[in-house]
Formats: C-alpha cells, sequence, structure tokens
C-alpha cells in the first residue's frame, strides 16, 4: 500500500506527478491511497515502500484526459483521485469513449464542477467595508466544490480596480489591485452583514418582481436556498410576497427606472444568472446558456426558438445558419440587426444526438414556461416597443399561449405584459422548404413581415 499526500483539495499539479511515477512504476489503483494534508507533496511518505522510480518512457495521456482531469480534481468526492488514477492507468484513450460508466461518472463529475464555477460567478455578492485602509468588498461563499481558487482569475479580471475579498469556509481570497494573495478559511460571521451597494440589487429584484406572477417555489428552484441567505436581494423575498397584492398593478411599469439607471449592470447579473440556469433538464447536455443580445434601448425585439448546435458553441443567438438568412431578410427589410435586441425563447439547445450530430428537438410546453422567467426579465430591462416572434414556439412564449402561425401572422397583438407583439415564420422553415419557387416565395413573405413590423415603430 502507498500513501500519497497532495497539498490541497485542488492540488492538480500534486495529483500529477504522483499519477505519473506511479504508473511508470505499474502500481495498481487498489495499492494507492490519497490524502489531502499537511506536508503535501510529500510523496510516499507515511508507508514504508519507498516510492517508485519514476522511469521508462514518458507517459503521454491525451489532450481530454488532462482536461477532464483538471476539473474532476476540483470535485468534492474524496474517491476522485483514485477514480482518475483507474481511468490513467486502464488506458487514458478510454477517456474519448462517452459510454464507458467510469468515463461517465467522472464527466458527470466535472460537468458538477463547472456549474459550480458559473454559480460562484452569478452569486458572489460583494458588501462594501471601510476601515483604515480604505474601501474593501468582501463576500461571503459557500461552494459545493473546491473551485475557489480555479475562479480566482475570473474575480481579479472582473472587479481588478476594486480592493476585494471572497470568505469560503476553505480558504479565502484578497485582492489589493495588484496581488491576489490566499488567507485561511473563514465563516459567514467574517464577512459585513448589509451595505449600500447591496441598494443596486435591492432595487433591481424590486423592479422585476411581478406579484401577479407570484411562485415561490419557482424562485426557490431558480436560486438555491442554499444561496439565499448569502444574496441581498433575496433579504427583500418575504417583505416583497407579503406587499405583493397591493403592487400587483404598475410593477413593470416602473421596472426600468427602479434599476437606478443601471440597466447595463442588471442585464449583466441577469445573464450571469442565466449562465448557472437549472430550471429545466436541457441545461445538462447543452453547452452552456445562450441569452439575448443587443442594444438595451432597442425598439425591437425578436425572438427565436432555441439555439441551435452553432449557437450553442458559441454561446451567442442565431449565428448559425438560421442566422444567416435572418440577417439576409433583415437587411433586405432595411433593418439594421445592430438596433435589434435578439434572443430566444428557450435559452439552451435541445437535440438528440445521432452518432457524432446533434438534431434539433422542438422544445416542449414545459421547457418553453420554464425559460419564460429569462424572457420576462429580458423584456422588463429593454421594454422594446415591439416584439417580434419567429416561429410558433416564440410566438407562444410572447403571447403565453399556444396557437399557429397562420393565425397570428402579420398583425399586431397586445401581449400579456404590455407592448405590441408581431408574429411571423422562423428562418430555418425557409432553409427547410424544398421546392425552390416555394421558398423564394416564402422568403418574400417573410422580408414583407419584417418591413411590416418595423413600420409600426
Ligand atoms: N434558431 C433559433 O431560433 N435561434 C437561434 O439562436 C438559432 C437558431
Amino acid at each position: 500500500m502507498r500513501a500519497i499526500t497532495l497539498s490541497a483539495e485542488d492540488d492538480f499539479d500534486g495529483w500529477r506527478d504522483a499519477a505519473r511515477a506511479l504508473a511508470q512504476a505499474h502500481v495498481p489503483p487498489p495499492e494507492v491511497v490519497w490524502r489531502v494534508g499537511e506536508g503535501g507533496g510529500d510523496l510516499f511518505a507515511v508507508d514504508a515502500s519507498p516510492p517508485p522510480a519514476a522511469t521508462g518512457p514518458q507517459l503521454r495521456v491525451p489532450k481530454a484526459f488532462v482536461e477532464l482531469a483538471q476539473a474532476v480534481i476540483l470535485h468534492s468526492d474524496p474517491q476522485r483521485f483514485a477514480l482518475l488514477y483507474t481511468l490513467l492507468t486502464t488506458d487514458s484513450h478510454r477517456v474519448e469513449d462517452r459510454a464507458d460508466p467510469l468515463v461517465r461518472r467522472l464527466e458527470l463529475m466535472a460537468k458538477a464542477v463547472r456549474r459550480d464555477i458559473h454559480k460562484m460567478r452569478a452569486f458572489v455578492r460583494f458588501r462594501e467595508l471601510v476601515d483604515d485602509t480604505g474601501t474593501r468588498f468582501v463576500a461571503w461563499f459557500e461552494p459545493e466544490h473546491h473551485i475557489v481558487r480555479a475562479n480566482a482569475r475570473f474575480f481579479v479580471e472582473r472587479f481588478a480596480s476594486m480592493r476585494w475579498s471572497i470568505l469560503t469556509p476553505e480558504v479565502s481570497l484578497h485582492w489589493d489591485g495588484t496581488t491576489l494573495s490566499e488567507g485561511p478559511a473563514a465563516t459567514r460571521e467574517d464577512a459585513p452583514a448589509d451595505d449600500p451597494v447591496e441598494a443596486v440589487w435591492k432595487t433591481y429584484y424590486a423592479s422585476i418582481f411581478n406579484p401577479a406572477r407570484l411562485k415561490t417555489g419557482a424562485m426557490l428552484k431558480e436560486m438555491p436556498r442554499k444561496y439565499w441567505k448569502n444574496m441581498p436581494e433575496t433579504a427583500l423575498v418575504k417583505a416583497l410576497v407579503a406587499g405583493a397584492r397591493a403592487r400587483e398593478t404598475a410593477m413593470v411599469e416602473t421596472a426600468r427606472g427602479a434599476v437606478g439607471g443601471n440597466v447595463e449592470g442588471a442585464w449583466e447579473a441577469l445573464r450571469d444568472e442565466a449562465s448557472a440556469c437549472t430550471r429545466c433538464p436541457l441545461y445538462k447536455p447543452a453547452t452552456q446558456t445562450v441569452f439575448g443580445e443587443g442594444p438595451l434601448d432597442a425598439p425591437m425585439m425578436l425572438v427565436g426558438e432555441q439555439p441551435g448546435d452553432q449557437e450553442d458553441l458559441a454561446g451567442r443567438a442565431f449565428v448559425g445558419p438560421a442566422g444567416q438568412m435572418l440577417d439576409r431578410a433583415l437587411d433586405e427589410a432595411g433593418i439594421d440587426r445592430a438596433r435589434v435586441y435578439v434572443t430566444n425563447a428557450v435559452k439552451h439547445f435541445k437535440f438528440e444526438p445521432r452518432g457524432k450530430r446533434r438534431i434539433h428537438a422542438k422544445p416542449d410546453a414545459g421547457e418553453i414556461t420554464a425559460c419564460r422567467w429569462w424572457y420576462e426579465q429580458e423584456l422588463a430591462l429593454v421594454r422594446p416597443k415591439l416584439v417580434v416572434a419567429l416561429g410558433a414556439t416564440a410566438a407562444r412564449q410572447i403571447t403565453g399561449k399556444a396557437a399557429t402561425i397562420a393565425k397570428l401572422r402579420g398583425r399586431k397583438l397586445a401581449l400579456p405584459e404590455g407592448g405590441t407583439g408581431w408574429v411571423t415564420v422562423h428562418p430555418s422553415y425557409l432553409l427547410r422548404l424544398p421546392d425552390a419557387d416555394a421558398a423564394a416565395q416564402a422568403y418574400l413573405d417573410f422580408v414583407a413581415d419584417l418591413r411590416g413590423a418595423w413600420a409600426l415603430l
């Protein structure tokens, strides 16, 4: 038996060096005990057996294995070191085989880690602290996995000019504007409880909180209870729920003003939260949330169905073949895409794997409803004069009801949140028409619909 002591829970380099030496010495996985603790890097210190000599040819592993291992090491499962070592020693090329149970297990672990990284980015809230040395922003966060150090670069880049500290039960990070340093584990009490910076957040949440659609269960699901206690805006929820009925009217109207003019900041916060969305199961196989984009004072909002294969990879709406068709038609209708806010009814790519391909699958009613939350927030912030739905899924999202395109197409619609809606076909419908003449006519009709919509403005 050999005991390997790593210097920290996220000590990837330590694991890699030890695993390489062990594998080269042909030490089988059951003979290795992995531990984390003091005296890291002190390989084989505990057991009597001498360290294996790292001789023989260099161990070569696929890049995918290294990437998987770098993520899995951050997982909280104590088995992770041994599982990775098993994969390394049996054949690291198995990593390409998605059906392999060990690979699947490790991939799920890597995915949980990535999600936790996203959650930290979305849910960390700084509170302002003023002391003799000036102003510092302090946040308390409890991650599920060992992701804090791996996330440090993100916070340094995002908040480069602030002095900040992120306190967690495992480690604390401190940035003084030039240097990142690490401190010991902290407790919630070490972080300040309230401050004026939170006012922006609280106002934002008050503004987007629509009492007519109050569903506490849904709110809890979106923002896991675990994070509620750290987020200033959630302190408002009780009060908001209590006063809900009285505030039932005029709420949406005041939304934009209530974010104190910081629409951009509110939108960024929203997009970050959406990046960690788990409101429906579509987030699981998708690469990422594809949020809307465009000017936040756009007079027109275009709503598509859901991101396609290319959008899922790029993280941007309408950049694939349907996007090219849309761009062409917008151009022909005299509409500058840069003046339009473009989003989707559903913000994750739904697909069925077929070999190496991912075939588009239509979102169902539950998925459309689950995603309405994000559409409503985008609507409250952008407040476009006109919302144009491309296809039946988008039409359902903007009207809140199922209906056929034929019934809704090309006429002004009163939307449930206020404002005007307009429905036309989806550009990918044009791409699917097998008959060239029918496709050409459908394209002209589509351009005419867009032109008609723009004319309403
Ligand atoms: N189809 C859509 O509905 N939206 C996109 O972003 C891309 C394709």
